[in-house]
């Protein structure tokens, strides 16, 4: 075997093991699963005093670590005793939540902060299998239960999970778990974003039991052969996975299919059906599904839809559609921080539903399963992606394998959800032979992972040679994607509103065009002459010239303009008018509507 190719075997092996761990267990949304979500004790530790001892070396690589290592949880037993910390004399944090928003002194904090939870568990049967789930945590967390290393996630938006079956007691259990949100160079993200670097266990933490056998995984849909049909595939995990009697009900369709599992524990199925209500913006459709087996049971709510473009349009159960979108980041409305709950989905997804939205845009990370699961109950169709944002390292393999790791993890979560329609793989990435190796590699591992729908990202854009007013797509990527997008900042980075009135737009390709991004910083409540950069006036103005400018892209099939809501970035520090906030919302982050918010609802309106 070729060494390079060795080495990169290993090196996928190893980040398998660091980054996500086996997926045991998919859609533990509708498990019945114990909560560890609550109050937890915690130690900010900067120097990573609880993981390093004086000599910088891993307490964890030694026999015996000692009083030192702070997932040891250590008491101190007699006078003699030297243990220099103690969880239970500390203060605590709210899991979910991020600990920026929650704590003023770690408002700034990055670094690790050591957090303590102790509990009992007692198995429903004792040859029931118990796993920890964690939505997502950010950036890199170890975790560690009753002082043993379960294991290392890197990432800070996908979920992620380890069995924990061996070591739990029934009484006094502890999780200790290392949360770091230092940014680094071959992260992904890399050092530099326009986001708050909110670190913490920042999504629902819970534990699910299952049977020893159980029904681990399953993607369920609209058969790639006929839309009368819905097809659907079943995986099995345990130790007696072939031969299983695996019945699949989705009762308001009248199917009910019973199948045997093979001896790799796998079982598929066709169902033809032409009573189907196919999911879309204006009905969203879902059914309860039903997959069980002996001893275990899974329930979910699927919407069955086609998504797919045919030159420039995108059809969405064959018809096509002008995806009326904003784009939004993950802070919770009005409270702040990391948004995390059902309340806060639901809130977002309607103030975007006020704007007259069919579809948001997600940015620029995988949101929290609230938010994607409240989408396909609206009817919200959704631009996912990972953050693979400006100058990320694109020749380090590790980068390319945490990458590869997160999408894999986020498909694996919502394979199922009819309202995602486009996998994003970048947003303003820098060309280079290096950077358009990394994304076709990205774009054909998702597409061989998930064939069911769009690719995407925000492309780069430039003059036409010699046309100081002709704009196009210059990107050796758009060859790769099904949909062209890209962001234009004509009239805030790029001169002022009039010029709007002179640019001209010459993309070539036939392929659907989405505006992935476009708008301009306003202060709620400034108002003033409609040229004076800051007003209400000046966004609103912009907004008004740029839709005109354009609804003239023949191919243009969607927006997802610059943002729903003002949010906090480290690099937006003008006093009385940024004050940390981009001020591109159209709503500020105290839920004040802007007049441009009216100017895009009048424009969705007329669509
Ligand atoms: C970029 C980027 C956003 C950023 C925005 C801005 O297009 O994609 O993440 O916040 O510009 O500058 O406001």
């Amino acid at each position: 075997m070729n060494l390079k190719y060795f080495f990169v075997a290993i090196l996928t092996v190893l980040c398998h093991w660091i980054y996500g761990q086996d997926n045991f267990i998919t859609n533990t949304f509708n498990r019945e699963s114990t909560s560890l979500n609550g109050y937890w004790q915690y130690i900010v530790d900067p120097y990573e005093n609880g993981f390093y001892n004086y000599r910088y070396e891993p307490f964890e690589n030694q026999s015996n670590p000692g009083n030192g290592a702070f997932f040891n949880n250590a008491k101190r037993k007699g006078k003699l005793d030297l243990v220099e910390y103690d969880f239970d004399k500390m203060d605590s944090l709210w899991v979910p939540g991020d600990w920026n928003s929650q704590k003023q002194e770690l408002l700034y904090y990055e670094g690790t902060v050591w957090y303590k939870k102790s509990f009992d568990y007692k198995k429903a049967d004792a040859s029931n299998r118990v796993f920890v789930y964690f939505g997502g945590a950010n950036y890199k967390t170890d975790v560690y239960l009753n002082g043993k290393k379960l294991g290392q996630h890197i990432g800070g938006f996908t979920p992620f999970q380890f069995e924990i079956t061996h070591l739990l007691k029934d009484k006094e259990n502890f999780f200790v778990i290392k949360v770091d949100n230092k940014r680094v160079k071959e992260g992904v993200p890399t050092l530099n974003t326009d986001w708050w670097n909110y670190g913490g266990l920042t999504r629902d933490i819970k534990l699910v039991e299952t049977s020893e056998t159980f029904i681990s995984d399953y993607r369920i849909g609209l058969s790639d052969k006929s839309r009368n049909s819905i097809q659907g595939e079943i995986v099995l995990k345990g130790d007696n996975t072939s031969n299983q009697v695996v019945v699949v009900k989705i009762p308001e369709l009248g199917v009910y299919t019973t199948l045997i599992s093979d001896n790799e524990g796998r079982c598929t199925f066709e169902a033809k059906n032409n009573k189907i209500q196919y999911w879309s913006t204006v009905n969203p459709k879902l059914y309860e599904i039903q997959i069980s087996t002996k001893r275990d049971d899974v329930r979910d709510r699927v919407g069955f839809r086609t998504i797919g473009t045919e030159g420039s349009d995108i059809l969405l159960n064959g018809k096509s559609i002008f995806l009326k979108g904003i784009s939004i980041h993950e802070e919770s409305p009005i409270r702040g921080g990391r948004a995390n709950t059902k309340e806060d989905a639901l809130k977002l997804l309607t103030w975007a539903k006020d704007l007259g939205c069919n579809y948001v845009r997600l940015a620029h990370y995988p949101h929290n399963e609230y938010m994607i699961r409240m989408a396909d109950e609206m009817g919200m169709l959704v631009w996912e992606e990972i953050p693979v944002y400006w100058t990320i390292d694109w020749e380090n393999k590790g980068t390319f394998l945490n990458a590869q790791n997160q999408i894999s993890e986020i498909i694996d979560r919502d394979k199922n959800r009819a309202c995602v329609v486009i996998w994003s793989m970048a947003n303003e990435t820098p060309r280079s032979e290096a950077r358009n190796s990394f994304l076709q590699r990205l774009a054909s591992f998702t597409r061989a992972k998930d064939p069911t729908r769009l690719i995407s990202a925000a492309l780069e854009q430039k003059n036409v040679e010699g046309q100081t007013n002709t704009r196009t797509i210059e990107d050796d990527f758009a060859s790769y994607v099904d949909v062209l997008s890209f962001n234009q900042y004509i009239g805030w980075y790029d001169g002022g509103v009039e010029k709007c009135k002179k640019i001209k737009w010459d993309i070539s390709q036939n392929k659907p065009v989405i505006i992935s991004e476009f708008g301009a910083g306003a202060k709620h409540g400034l108002h003033g002459a409609k040229d004076n950069r800051w007003t209400e006036e000046y966004q609103e103005y912009l907004y008004d010239e740029t839709l005109m400018m354009l609804d003239k892209i023949d191919q243009l099939r969607g927006i997802s303009p610059w943002i729903l809501v003002d949010f906090k970035s480290p690099r937006r520090v003008l006093a009385e008018i940024q004050d940390t906030y981009n001020r591109k919302g159209l709503i500020s982050e105290k839920g004040e509507r802007k007049k441009a918010f009216y100017t895009l609802k009048n424009y969705y309106e007329s669509k």
